[in-house]
């Protein structure tokens, strides 16, 4: 279906004229209960909405857009396991890796929970005898150190939810490697002992040249110092889905972890992918993840859209991207911990939502996917704030901050307080010529002084965004957090009537990548355009 051919799409534009000239001061005025009225709590997290170019109206015509497009009955196909990644003929069930309790959930006819709980209960056995040091090294030494091997989904997610995480930490310590970049791996190992370290070779598809790459020169580092090859099974394990490429790599498949074809790379730190959370947090932690992830996937499932916090984020999205035409959207996360989440919500959004053609192959003739972006938000503020105040492009910002944290000092977080509420007030209200005038007469400056300043001391305001306080940073909550973008990513696919969960685009470079490591070590191998060849050429002499 295309979305503009609906009633509510054709309202919307009409509306999002006529609101154009409306200052968010002026709907604040109009309305002294606003953030009663566009504010919505579920699973611990308050999302306050009010700082958006919304009225009731605009709300009204989203929702009927969610409807018209039938996002109703899309949301019940995917937890019904529904071939919804039509590309590539697969299910979508993450939400099944965090389903509690007595439930049945098919694929293909067959239930998927007996396999999902059997791979979890392996995950916390594993990690039980890691960190109670049962398991034992080459030298019949215990484990001190974990590094994850493994690139976008089998990276991210983990990395992300390990850092947040952090002061629940009480397992080994953990490190990640991703980047192909040699120096990833060696300054990572540089301080590590190899008969204490466990490697965790995470890919989905065990073909993944980055990965495979790390994964051979950390083998290679570990069988130099073992002098045999035999330590490899004491120091290797598997996350995949691919048992035959585990076994060709040298991973004996006893100490893989899998999971399945309909779990996506970016969805699937629920899964075995969680395995570092599992070591390094403990399995009762990993457990309070998933179950605030249910939590969200419930209040998803059933709550009415008006209050239904991936709903009502996911339509404010298209809002911007398709009425207000804001390409790109912050996040600014106020807890230090979660400075990898900008990063973890890049890939799970700009990779599922990226897309220019509807998960029918027609062409879209609107605008899709935005570009994410983000940093810790006070470290934010003295980067790339200004812009979002005073440049020329309006940019939505996600606000989020955990109210409480196990370690915080009392002082500090007044601070962190006051920092993320000032900046969503500051981008909203703006300063007026008139205020910053008095300001400054205020403070005795002179006339033609003030004249000068004026324009440059000028905040235009009106510049929208969400704040998600949550409760705390525990791993429940944490789980509801992810369960809500990834939900709210869900529903912008919908509306746009896109596939979220394949990932083509990602395809040519990696096809490419190969044939140009074919020229560089052969000289020989496809032939590329006259920029490339010049590159080549120039290259070669260096590395020659
Ligand atoms: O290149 C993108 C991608 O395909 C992601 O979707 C995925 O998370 C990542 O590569 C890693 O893939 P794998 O887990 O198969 O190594």
């Amino acid at each position: 279906m295309n979305p503009t051919q609906t009633l509510a799409w054709q309202q919307l534009a009409m509306h999002a004229r006529a609101l154009e000239a409306t200052h968010l001061r002026e709907l604040f005025a109009a309305d002294p209960d606003r953030a009663g009225h566009f504010s919505s709590k579920a699973c611990g997290i308050l999302l306050d909405y009010s700082k958006n170019r919304i009225t009731a109206d605009t709300l009204r015509e989203l929702l009927a857009l969610a409807e018209e497009c039938a996002l109703g009955s899309e949301i019940r196909a995917m937890f019904e396991g529904g071939e919804i990644n039509n590309t590539e003929h697969r299910a979508v069930l993450h939400t099944a890796l965090r389903a509690q309790g007595e439930v049945q959930v098919r694929v293909q006819g067959e239930d998927v929970i007996p396999a999902i709980r059997e791979v979890r209960a392996r995950c916390a056995a594993f990690s039980e005898r890691v960190r109670s040091g049962e398991w034992l090294g080459y030298s019949g030494e215990t484990i001190t150190d974990i590094v994850n091997i493994g690139i976008g989904g089998s990276d991210l997610g983990p990395l992300m939810v390990c850092e947040a995480l952090k002061p629940y930490a009480d397992g080994p310590r953990l490190h990640f490697v991703s980047n192909v970049d040699s120096l990833h791996l060696t300054q990572t190992l540089a301080g590590l002992n190899p008969a204490r370290t466990l490697f965790i070779i995470a890919s989905k598809t065990f073909t993944t040249v980055e990965t495979l790459t790390n994964a051979r020169s950390a083998r290679a580092w570990l069988v130099k110092a073992a002098g045999s090859e035999s330590a490899v099974a004491k120091h290797f394990v598997a996350v995949s889905t691919n048992a035959t490429k585990v076994a060709e790599f040298g991973i004996d498949t006893a100490n893989m972890f899998g999971f399945w074809d309909w779990v996506g790379g970016r969805y699937s730190l629920w899964s075995a992918i969680g395995l570092p959370i599992t070591l390094v947090i403990g399995a009762a932690g990993f457990d309070a993840l998933l179950e605030g992830a249910a939590d969200m996937d419930q209040h998803f499932r059933t709550a009415p859209f008006k209050d239904n916090l991936p709903v009502l984020l996911g339509l404010l999205g298209v809002w911007y991207v398709n009425f207000l035409d804001c390409r790109s959207q912050v996040v600014a996360p106020y807890n230090q911990t979660l400075h990898r989440l900008p990063a973890f919500l890049q890939q799970l959004d700009m990779e599922s939502n990226g897309k220019q053609v509807r998960a029918d192959g027609s062409p879209v003739d609107y605008a899709t996917g935005p570009v994410i972006w983000g940093e810790p938000g006070t470290n934010g503020q003295h980067a790339f704030f200004q812009l979002i105040h005073q440049g020329t492009a309006v940019i939505p910002v996600d606000f989020i901050l955990a109210l409480s944290q196990p370690g915080q000092l009392a002082n500090h977080r007044v601070s962190q307080i006051a920092n993320c509420l000032a900046q969503s007030a500051a981008l909203m209200q703006g300063k007026t010529a008139d205020e910053v005038r008095a300001e400054m007469e205020a403070k005795g400056v002179a006339t033609a002084e003030i004249e000068t300043l004026l324009p440059h001391r000028v905040f235009p305001g009106n510049r929208p965004s969400n704040t998600l306080l949550l409760d705390d940073l525990s791993p429940r909550t944490l789980g509801a957090l992810l369960a809500l973008y990834e939900h709210k990513v869900f529903v912008q696919g919908k509306i746009w009537g896109l596939n979220s969960f394949d990932q083509w685009g990602v395809e040519l470079g990696k096809q490419l990548a190969s044939g140009i490591e074919q020229r560089l070590s052969a000289a020989s191998g496809p032939r590329y355009d006259t920029s490339t060849e010049a590159l080549l050429a120039y290259i070669g002499k260096s590395i020659s």
